[in-house]
């Protein structure tokens, strides 16, 4: 269990929240495993109805850790649990609801894409710096952008992989409802006790409505995108950028 990940239940909601703080909660290889973890624990707890994901610290998340991408493009194999955090949330039955705060990076704002209910500050600031970093999208994020936003806009999200506001983000249907600075978490919490009121199993059966349609190309999409993006972690590219990033840190 990651000291980074914590986990409360109240009133039948898990709140998983990121609280690495002093690194903009940026994700590493234990998050990945403790989140996949508590998904898989709370899909077989009867008691949970729903799953709200925040980060502490005004941010949402940085991403992946960018020391760790240069420890698996060493050792490919600890990819796993990036893996099975991003077959968590994409195979997840009960409702999963972000509150999003500061910063949503890489996997920070890819992993929205998997959610069901995205509440927002519209102070927030979305990236997908992917290319930027020699890597390509993943989390099925190169899947489902151009089918919520065409293909030019999420080229340009993608490879570009400029910041982008919560107001665009709206715009481009990817957040529900956006809210005041440091009110994102009171607004989510509120969808997640509506969401936790209704009766379970028929909120279970409809979320599987909606996405059943989508599961072969999202899991064909996640191995081929998890087959290039561990080769491009050993690219010269992606090596310089890395470099880069870390050597910025001194
Ligand atoms: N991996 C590892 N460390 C990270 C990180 C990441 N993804 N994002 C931030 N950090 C660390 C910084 O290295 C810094 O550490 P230090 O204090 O030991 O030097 C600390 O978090 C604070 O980051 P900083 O850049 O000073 O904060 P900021 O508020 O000015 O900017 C971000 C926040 C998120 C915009 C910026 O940190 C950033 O762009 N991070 C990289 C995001 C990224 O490329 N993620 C990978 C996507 S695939």
């Amino acid at each position: 269990m990651s000291q980074f990940i914590t986990e409360n239940i109240e009133s039948g909601i898990q709140i998983l929240c990121f609280d690495r703080v002093e690194k903009r909660n940026a994700i590493t290889l234990d998050m990945y495993q403790t989140l996949a973890d508590l998904l898989h624990s709370a899909e077989k707890n009867p008691d949970i109805k729903a799953t709200l994901i925040r980060g502490a610290g005004g941010h949402f998340s940085a991403g992946n850790d960018i020391n760790e991408f240069v420890e698996i493009a060493q050792k490919p194999e600890k990819m796993e649990a990036t893996m099975a955090f991003l077959q968590a949330i994409a195979t997840y039955k009960k409702p999963l609801i972000a509150a999003v705060e500061g910063r949503a990076v890489g996997v920070g704002a890819t992993m929205l894409l998997h959610c069901d209910l995205v509440l927002s500050s519209r102070e927030a600031r979305f990236q997908f710096p992917f290319v930027q970093l020699g890597l390509i999208p993943e989390a099925a994020s190169s899947y489902f952008l151009p089918k919520f936003v065409g293909h030019q806009k999420a080229f340009e999200l993608l490879v570009l992989g400029e910041t982008f506001d919560a107001q665009e983000a709206y715009e481009m249907s990817l957040i529900n409802h956006l809210c005041e600075e440091g009110e994102a978490y009171k607004l989510a919490l509120l969808y997640a006790e509506k969401v936790a009121a209704l009766p379970s199993e028929a909120v279970i059966l409809s979320k599987d409505l909606l996405k059943f349609h989508d599961q072969d190309n999202v899991q064909m999409t996640l191995m081929r995108e998890g087959r290039i993006f561990k080769d491009r972690l050993r690219s010269p590219e992606a090596h310089q950028a890395f470099a880069g990033f870390l050597s910025r840190n001194k």
